[in-house]
């Protein structure tokens, strides 16, 4: 198998430390390794596969010779380098929200439109991650029963605002159990004991960035413009993985048994919908998984053929590192 030159841009960071881990966990074919990140963190280590790796400053000219992008350290960075990078003849797996609704870039979920890949220029786009994390357990069925109407309420982890949010949450919690007032630096809101709609910008129709993501993405994956979707994004006191409550309504009626076999044969996802234990798709247990837990099924009498369901996925994984190395695995042909 060809071994590849990879760089990973945004290395310190919560999907960038991903990244390393998942590349070695799949024992991806490594030629040359180059660890990017901001001015702050160059000159500094990191300890990959036997090997101790300085942290260089992402820079125009740090691409020559590379084949591999794995990008996630900010749209603003994306934008920046990304022609450097489509020059120097490299792929560019990015994480961001840069390119996302680019007619010209892929936008690629690999269990549902791998054929996207290969239209590419240089340039392919990773979903958000709260949209992955819905539409994976949801593609099969609209497979086999077109929905046409999604309603989803998210629940999201502290770490999808990056590595320093996460460390927000630990110390407010520390701060509230010790009676000091809460120390706030990148959410706006306490976040430790306490819920808020998510820290993306409001626009003016009322819905916020994260939720305008996930109306728009879910229609360039599916291809289908017609697909209908509404969200409610929320920011909850946990560190990793988001969850969603999902209501869907089909163009046909499918019977709770027929979206049970469906989900048990999908690939991404595990069935976790054990009604007599009360036992249903947990973040505690989603995190370091690699598939979506989806389960809590119920048929929804409130509309035609609608189904309920509720999900939790580690986004720092399926939501964001791993979906960009199972792409950059088509591309190459890389067997896993
Ligand atoms: N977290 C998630 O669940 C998730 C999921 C999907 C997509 N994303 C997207 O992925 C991106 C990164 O997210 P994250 O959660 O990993 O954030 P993060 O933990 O804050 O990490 C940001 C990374 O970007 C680097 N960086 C910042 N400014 C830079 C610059 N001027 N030049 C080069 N590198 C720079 C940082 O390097 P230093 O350490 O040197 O500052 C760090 O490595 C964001 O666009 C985010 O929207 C995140």
């Amino acid at each position: 198998m060809k071994e590849l030159n990879v760089a990973i841009l945004g290395v310190t960071g919560a999907v960038g430390e991903e990244f390393l881990s998942i590349l070695e966990q799949r024992n991806f074919p490594i030629a040359r390794l180059k660890l990017l990140a901001s001015g702050r963190s160059a000159g500094k280590w990191i300890r990959f596969r036997e090997t101790e790796y300085a942290i260089e400053e992402a820079k125009p000219n740090s691409f020559e010779g590379v084949d591999l992008v794995l990008s996630s350290a900010g749209s603003a960075v994306s934008r920046q380098l990304a022609p450097h990078v489509v020059k120097a003849g490299a792929l560019m797996i990015d994480n961001t929200s840069a390119f996302r609704m680019d007619p010209d870039v892929p936008l690629v979920i690999p269990e549902i439109n791998p054929e996207d890949i290969f239209k590419h220029h240089g340039v392919i786009a990773n979903p958000n991650c709260s949209t992955i994390i819905m539409l994976v357990p949801l593609f099969p069925i609209y497979r086999v029963a077109k929905i046409g109407r999604i309603v989803v309420a998210t629940y999201q982890a502290t770490s999808g605002a990056g590595r320093m949010a996460m460390e927000e949450l630990k110390n407010q919690t520390r701060e509230v159990l010790e009676g000091r007032t809460p120390t706030k630096k990148v959410f706006p809101y306490q976040i430790a004991f306490n819920l808020f709609s998510h820290n993306s910008a409001i626009k003016d129709d009322g819905f916020c960035e994260e939720e305008i993501k996930m109306m728009r993405e879910t229609r360039k994956i599916f291809h289908d413009d017609a697909i209908r979707l509404v969200a409610t994004a929320i920011r909850i006191p946990i560190l990793r993985a988001h969850s969603e409550a999902l209501f869907i309504e089909c163009e046909r009626k499918i019977s709770l048994d027929e979206v049970r076999q469906v989900l048990r044969e999908a690939p991404g996802v595990r069935l976790v919908d054990d009604r007599e234990k009360n036992y249903f798709p947990m973040p505690i247990e989603a995190t370091g998984r690699d598939e979506v837990l989806v389960g809590r099924l119920r048929e929804d009498p409130s509309v035609e053929n609608g189904i309920a369901l509720f999900v939790s996925g580690d986004q720092l994984r399926k939501g964001a590192a791993l979906n960009a190395i199972q792409i950059a695995e088509l591309a190459f042909k890389i067997k896993p």
